[in-house]
């Protein structure tokens, strides 16, 4: 796939933990119903891989990215279960170049200048800017771009992004799409309320529209 087009196109990425393997496809299809159909699924919790190969297989609509990816074993687990992209909150060099030497489109987490022209010159063309309101927020997110904005080089906040700030995030052209846990909330997935998520991703979809 190509991740900055599928990215873009959805705008608002849930950011995922499930501690349950039995949540995890009724979760997703509360979020692809609600109109959110890309799932960034953290390999936070160890049935994340299982999680990922089960909504490819059950949920229709559903394109799933694997986030918090720190390791090498992770970058395979992801890989083999189906995942689409790599999502990490860091820069981590040699994860990136093992993700492009497996074919796998790896977006790393950057929040300095020196990561971001580290991660230029691995090939990311999106990097996560994470975390993304104490770091900064959107000034810094401009500020960045006053400087690397001709590289062509596209963020996907997340950390701290929220319904009251993510349309400034999403103002900004270079800002393709947001990440953030508000819309699978733990409470609302470890009591399995699907029309609570649901109703979170709709509202968030409505606010994607730029
Ligand atoms: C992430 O990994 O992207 C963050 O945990 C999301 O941050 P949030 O909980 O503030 O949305």
């Amino acid at each position: 796939m190509d991740m900055i087009d599928t990215l873009g196109a959805a705008g608002i990425i849930p950011v995922i933990v499930i501690e349950d393997i039995e949540k995890a496809v009724p979760l997703a299809r509360a979020l692809v119903k609600g109109g959110l159909p890309v799932l960034e699924i953290t390999f936070r919790t160890s049935c994340a891989a299982e999680a990922i190969a089960k909504i490819n297989r059950e949920v229709e609509g559903a394109t799933t990215i694997a986030g918090t990816v720190l390791t090498l074993e992770q970058l395979c687990a992801a890989k083999a279960a189906g995942a689409q992209a790599c999502v990490a909150p860091g820069f981590d060099p040699e994860i990136v170049k093992a993700a492009n030497r497996l074919g796998m489109p790896f977006c790393p987490g950057v929040a300095t200048a020196s990561e971001l022209s580290q991660a230029l010159s691995l090939g990311c063309r999106l990097v996560k800017f994470f975390p993304a309101e104490s770091a900064g927020g959107v000034k810094y997110i401009k500020d960045l771009l006053g400087a690397f904005r001709w590289t062509g080089v596209k963020f996907m906040p997340t950390g701290g992004v929220k319904p009251a700030n993510v349309r400034d995030y999403l103002a900004v052209p270079e800002i393709i799409c947001c990440g953030g846990t508000w819309i699978a909330p733990k409470d609302a997935v470890a009591a399995g309320d699907w029309a609570a998520i649901e109703r979170l991703a709709s509202e968030a979809a409505a606010l994607k529209a730029r």
